[in-house]
């Protein structure tokens, strides 16, 4: 097996779904990994199989990226795999689906929280060593909510817009620096999310349009390695982002919001 060596990539949320697969295109594609995510057993799976891909250089950080010292410990990480850092993909994140009033204050602070202020955190403290690359990538995962508000998913596509609208600005500033910015949008990906978020309701549609994860990482690693600022996986999701983003916001927010109201159970959310 012959890989290129293109530094360290971390990936965030890479225990399964989405960050596994971008892990694993990474590896592919010649990066060391570091995998960070809170579960540990399953970061050791991924670490074998990621492993496989790039010569065994795949390293794993079991870490809840919300306690004080994340950064610290992902930095003291970095630095004791002795690789330099190249690039950093953000993608750990959850929704929650429900009303705003019937979802409890904290949870939703919770998932704001992991959602914008992680990865803004994470990649204010990695930035330093990633201009220091003579190339360097960041991966940021919002979603195709980022493009049409959804009622039940309130501060959930709030938390992406905000991420695609950072991206942007940020990709802008790092012009000339050698490290560029690729938001992704996807849509629905068949993963642990729908579980997470409370929405199994919305799980027959998530499996009917959906996909597995493999395709979106494949994409927006391509996206990634070309320097692009956005992408949207999949050719319908891509016409349904430009539709969303020429036609009058109102009717379309009301459809889309309808098919989520429509589902919400009659009781109140039961707490996560
Ligand atoms: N699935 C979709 O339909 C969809 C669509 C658009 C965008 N997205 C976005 O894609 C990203 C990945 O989601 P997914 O679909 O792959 O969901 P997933 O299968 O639930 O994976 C989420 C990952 O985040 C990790 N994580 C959660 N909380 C964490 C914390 N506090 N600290 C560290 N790691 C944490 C989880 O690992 P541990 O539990 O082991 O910590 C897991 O590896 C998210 O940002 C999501 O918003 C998903």
């Amino acid at each position: 097996m012959s890989v290129s060596d293109k530094g360290l990539a971390v990936v965030t949320g890479a225990s399964q779904g989405l960050g596994a697969a971008i892990a694993h295109e990474l590896a592919r594609e010649g990066f060391a990994v570091l995998l960070v995510a809170r579960t540990a057993q399953a970061l050791e799976g991924v670490r074998a199989s990621v492993g496989e891909l790039n010569g065994a250089r795949a390293h794993v950080l079991a870490l809840d990226l919300m306690v004080p010292d994340a950064v610290d410990q992902v930095r003291t990480t970095i630095q004791a795999i002795g690789v330099p850092l190249t690039c950093l993909v953000n993608n750990a994140g959850y929704g929650l689906y429900g009303l705003f009033d019937q979802r409890p204050m904290e949870e939703q602070l919770r998932m704001m929280r992991l959602n914008m202020d992680v990865p803004v955190i994470l990649t204010h403290a990695l930035l330093p060593q990633l201009k220091a690359a003579k190339r360097a990538y960041i991966l940021n995962i919002s979603s195709m909510t980022a493009y049409g508000s959804i009622a039940t998913l309130a501060t959930y596509g709030g938390s992406k817009a905000f991420v695609l609208r950072w991206s942007r600005a940020l990709g802008v500033e790092l012009k000339g620096t050698g490290v560029t910015v690729t938001c992704a949008c996807p849509g629905s990906i068949i993963t642990g999310f729908t579980e997470r978020a409370g929405m199994l309701v919305m799980d027959d549609l998530a499996k009917k349009f959906g996909t597995g994860p493999l395709p979106v990482a494949r994409t927006a690693v391509h996206a990634l390695l070309k320097g692009r600022a956005e992408v949207v996986p999949g050719l319908l999701n891509r016409i349904t982002a430009l539709l969303q983003q020429v036609l009058p916001a109102g009717p379309v927010e009301r459809t889309a919001s309808g098919i989520y109201l429509k589902r919400l159970p009659a009781q109140p959310m039961k707490k996560h």
